[in-house]
């Protein structure tokens, strides 16, 4: 099929993050191969431009197939993520994210890929030892699905010094909202975090948004995280891939705004932004949750020149208003 070596593939690119970066991908007219086993996600949420391989990353021989194609840049967002699931079923971990991604490292070894952009997470940080934390901080996880991004990070590491190619490892702090241009429609399926809660309770899905601890040292006794809009995230993405290609170097980045929200202040704005009441209650504190996580993202700006443009708390939440309400 492929043989002029421009390809991007996109492993899980019907995802819910994936799918933002490939629209913009396509839109901004790059060649892209999405790669997915559409567990978590949807056919219709791959952009029309883009070709689409239906495969498990856990497949060795669909996963060198498709990388055997002419593909010069891999992006990975292939994963479970769900961290409180991670300490209950940790072997679904060890499979999808990392044996998952051992078969994607060993074929971009095999046919010599000269990038990788992979999706981590702040997860990799555990409980933060100062605020806002930098990509210094220790990386201490404490729960199984952070260890499985580090360990990912690690090997990633490890693969580039011995192949040669380079890398982005891009850490996420709350990924949250909507394609503010409408492209993606979809529910993402299953989640556990709080805005895609938040938007199930506002639509009848729940009953009610249970509110993990009111007792935490913070402004209001709620946990406080510092939230980022999926379509900053993607201009993250392709601002690294133009770095990797410009300057030939690796990079590991924060991608946060730097600013913190509780949960109070979330549940404020989603009944502000939907003209609802949120009908909540408070519940024992969630094992694991640190009280405030604030990213410092001075490294992103300083060496992409990114700068968050929809990550106000209101944008994030309109955002993914526009698609629950339907
Ligand atoms: N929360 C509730 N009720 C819920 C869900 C969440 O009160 O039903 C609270 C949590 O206790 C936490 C906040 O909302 O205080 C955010 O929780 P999320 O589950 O949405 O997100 P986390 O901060 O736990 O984790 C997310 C990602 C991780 C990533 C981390 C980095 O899921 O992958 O952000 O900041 F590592």
């Amino acid at each position: 099929m492929k043989q002029d070596e421009n390809y991007i593939l996109v492993i899980g690119g019907a995802g819910y993050i994936g799918s933002h970066i490939v629209a913009d991908l396509c839109d901004s007219g790059n060649n892209v191969i999405v790669f997915d086993n559409l567990s978590t996600g949807y056919k219709s949420n791959i952009h029309c431009n883009a070709e689409f391989i239906e495969g498990d990353i856990l497949d060795k021989v669909a996963v060198d197939n498709a990388l055997s194609q002419g593909i010069k840049t891999i992006f990975h967002f292939a994963a479970l993520k769900a961290a409180g699931d991670s300490m209950i079923v940790p072997s679904k971990f060890s499979d999808i994210n990392i044996s998952g991604s051992v078969n994607l490292l060993n074929a971009i070894a095999k046919f010599g890929i000269k990038n990788i952009i992979f999706s981590s997470s702040a997860a990799v940080y555990g409980y933060p030892q100062y605020l806002p934390v930098d990509e210094g901080h220790r990386t201490l996880p404490i729960n199984y699905y952070g260890f499985t991004k580090l360990i990912i990070e690690q090997m990633i590491k490890w693969y580039a010094k011995i192949y040669g190619f380079n890398y982005s490892l891009l850490r996420y702090f709350n990924a949250a909202g909507y394609d503010i241009h409408g492209r993606i429609i979809n529910k993402e399926k299953g989640s556990t975090n709080l805005l895609p809660i938040i938007m199930e309770v506002l639509i009848g899905e729940r009953d009610c948004l249970s509110v993990f601890g009111n007792d935490y040292k913070t402004k209001d006794g709620t946990c406080i995280r510092d939230y980022i809009h999926v379509n900053d995230l993607s201009d993250a993405h392709i601002m690294s891939l133009d770095y990797m290609a410009e300057k030939r170097k690796d990079l590991l980045v924060n991608l946060a705004t730097g600013e913190g929200y509780s949960v109070k202040d979330v549940v404020k704005i989603a009944e502000k932004v939907s003209g609802k009441t949120i009908n909540c209650k408070f519940v024992d504190r969630r094992a694991g949750d640190p009280e405030e996580l604030i990213a410092k993202t001075t490294n992103a700006y300083d060496l992409l020149n990114w700068i968050p443009k929809h990550s106000d708390l209101s944008t994030i939440i309109r955002s993914m208003w526009e698609v629950y309400r339907r």
